[in-house]
């Protein structure tokens, strides 16, 4: 029988649009807060892990004091519809980075979570990160499921779900693209 599911992920509800995967430029990071802004109150709580407001977001995107983050969105456009953060700094050693994710509630079970989770990973392997931290809610099924996906481990800490993702490092033929096993 057709899982409806996986039927639905191949139509993404927006129409015929495609979102587009890249990095965004530093000078591009400001599209980010008008994105986190857009998501619904549910999705917005579900990111943070609370209730948080306009004014809260903004001062999480000036990420004052804090590295850079590499972000990479999926866009419509000039317009993000999901994007990944990895955000690095504050307490946490120099090979983990913190990685955030939100897709827009119309775009949500269409795979693009999916998709910019494989980006992020290549992107912190490459960067030689070894482990990506995650902390969501205990009832988000779906960020459950997707870290699932790439091999997390998961603990609880102070009412949060945390999942692990080792990245172990990938020799040279591999960086360098050869085929062959290692
Ligand atoms: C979590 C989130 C990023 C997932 O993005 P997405 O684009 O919907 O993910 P995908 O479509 O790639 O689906 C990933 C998996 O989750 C499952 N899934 C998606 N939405 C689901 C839902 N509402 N309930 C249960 N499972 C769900 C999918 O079936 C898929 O599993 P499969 O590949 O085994 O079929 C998105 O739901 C979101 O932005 N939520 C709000 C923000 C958030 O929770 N961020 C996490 C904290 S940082």
């Amino acid at each position: 029988m057709t899982n409806p599911l996986k039927l639905r992920k191949q139509q993404p509800r927006s129409g015929f649009l495609t979102p587009m995967l890249r990095e965004l430029r530093p000078i591009e990071h400001g599209l980010l807060q008008d994105h986190l802004q857009r998501l619904s109150p549910e999705s917005r709580i579900l990111r943070f892990g609370c209730p948080v407001s306009s004014v809260f977001i903004e001062t999480y995107c000036q990420n004052k004091g804090r590295p850079k983050p590499i972000i990479f969105g999926a866009l419509i456009g000039e317009t993000l519809c999901g994007v990944v953060e990895l955000r690095f700094g504050e307490n946490i050693p120099q090979n983990v980075a913190e990685l955030g994710i939100s897709v827009e509630d119309d775009w949500q079970d269409t795979g693009i979570g999916t998709k910019l989770m494989e980006i992020a990973l290549r992107c912190a392997r490459d960067n030689g990160i070894a482990v990506l931290e995650v902390n969501f809610l205990p009832h988000n099924t779906a960020m459950r499921r997707l870290t699932q996906k790439f091999g997390a481990n998961f603990s609880y800490q102070m009412g949060m779900t945390k999942a692990i993702i080792a990245l172990p490092r990938s020799s040279y033929a591999v960086v360098a693209g050869s085929k062959r096993p290692q």
